[in-house]
This record gives structure tokens, sequence and C-alpha cells, in this order.
């Protein structure tokens, strides 16, 4: 039996909507609570976002340190002060290194939305459209050192039956009751790859 919630953090850099229905969908049956926003853009409105739930924020500029290695074992101490057990990406636009990836593996999961292999990397959805497919969707997947690459855990269909904007806000609908589900049911050890 599990004891109390686990704590999560969410990795963000954009306007959150993911990061919001993580929270949303938390409380409810008390698998998971978002303990921390990670955020790598001081000005996103993720940020602002985490301000209104009470949930701490922990921001940085990426220039402001040597390396990945070194910002990243800051970020690894935060998590540590906070507990966290699992990481969880929701529009981070950084590869995770190894100083994490060592730390959590097994335990860093993303969104992106496609249905990988396909379309990896930025703006999937444009890529999609391009591309003239009839059909693209989301995939949730553990994370490795790649771009997108990682073990596929979860993936949704969805149908393009407009322009972007109506191709966006279907996939974000997905998304947003995708994202919390598989994160519950990866933290009960229900999913693997
Ligand atoms: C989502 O589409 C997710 O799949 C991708 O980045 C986007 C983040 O959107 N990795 P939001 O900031 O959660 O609205």
């Amino acid at each position: 039996m599990m004891e109390g919630p686990v704590s999560i953090a969410v990795f963000a850099s954009g306007s959150g909507s993911n990061f919001e229905a993580l929270v949303e969908r938390a409380g409810k049956d008390s698998i998971y609570e978002v303990g921390l926003l990670v955020c790598d853009q001081p000005e996103a409105a993720v940020i602002e976002k985490a301000r209104r739930f009470g949930i701490d924020v922990f921001s940085f500029c990426s220039k402001d340190y040597p390396d990945k290695a070194t910002f990243e074992s800051v970020i690894l101490q935060k998590l540590s002060e906070k507990s966290i057990e699992w990481c969880v990406l929701a529009g981070y636009m950084r590869l995770i290194g190894p100083t994490l990836l060592r730390a959590y593996e097994g335990k860093i999961l993303n969104i992106h939305p496609s249905l990988l292999p396909a379309f990896p990397g930025k703006d999937a959805i444009g890529q999609a459209l391009d591309a003239k497919v009839k059909v693209t969707g989301v995939t949730v997947h553990f994370v490795d050192e790649g771009m997108d690459t990682g073990p596929v855990i979860e993936q949704m269909p969805v149908r393009i039956e407009g322009d972007r904007t109506r191709l966006q806000h279907d996939i974000q609908r997905v998304e947003h009751e995708l994202y919390p589900t598989v994160v519950k049911q990866c933290i009960k050890g229900e999913k693997a790859t």
C-alpha cells in the first residue's frame, strides 16, 4: 500500500496547460501531488499558474551556468529538498542530461504532440499538417538522452479535421486527459513499455 501522495516535479517552459491539468487531476485520488515546477524560462506563463496554485517554483536561466551538468546538479538539489520521486516533462524545451537521467532512471516522463516516432522535435503539429496525414496524436514516453526517442508508454490518435488552431485544440484536449492518467499508472507500477 502506498502511504500518501507521491511528489512529482513538472518541468515546463511555456504556457503550462498540461501543468494545470496535472495539478487539477492530482488531488482527486491522492496518487500524486505536484511538489515543484521547474522552469527554464523565467517569463513563462506557467510560473504564474504555479503561483496561483501555491506550488513552489524553481526557475533558472541556463546561461547563468557554465554547462548543463551544473544547472542539472542545482535542479537535483531542489528535487531532493522537495522529496520528488518522478519528473514529468510538459513542454520543457530542453534535452535532459546524464545528471538527471542517472538520478531518476526510469522515472522521467514526457508528452509529445504526435504519434512517435513520427514527427519528433519542434512543432510536431506543423510537421503533421505539412505532411498532410489524416491522423496524428499524442505520445507519453520515458525520457532518454535523445530528442523524443525514449520507450513509448501510451499513445492516443487524433484525427486532423481542420486548421492548425483546431488541431492544437484537439491535441491538447487529449493531452490533458491522457497525461495525468498515465502518470498515475506509472506511479502505481501499472505501466511498462
Ligand atoms: C504540449 O503540446 C506537449 O505535448 C509538448 O509541449 C506542449 C506544452 O504545452 N511537449 P503546454 O505548455 O502544456 O500548454
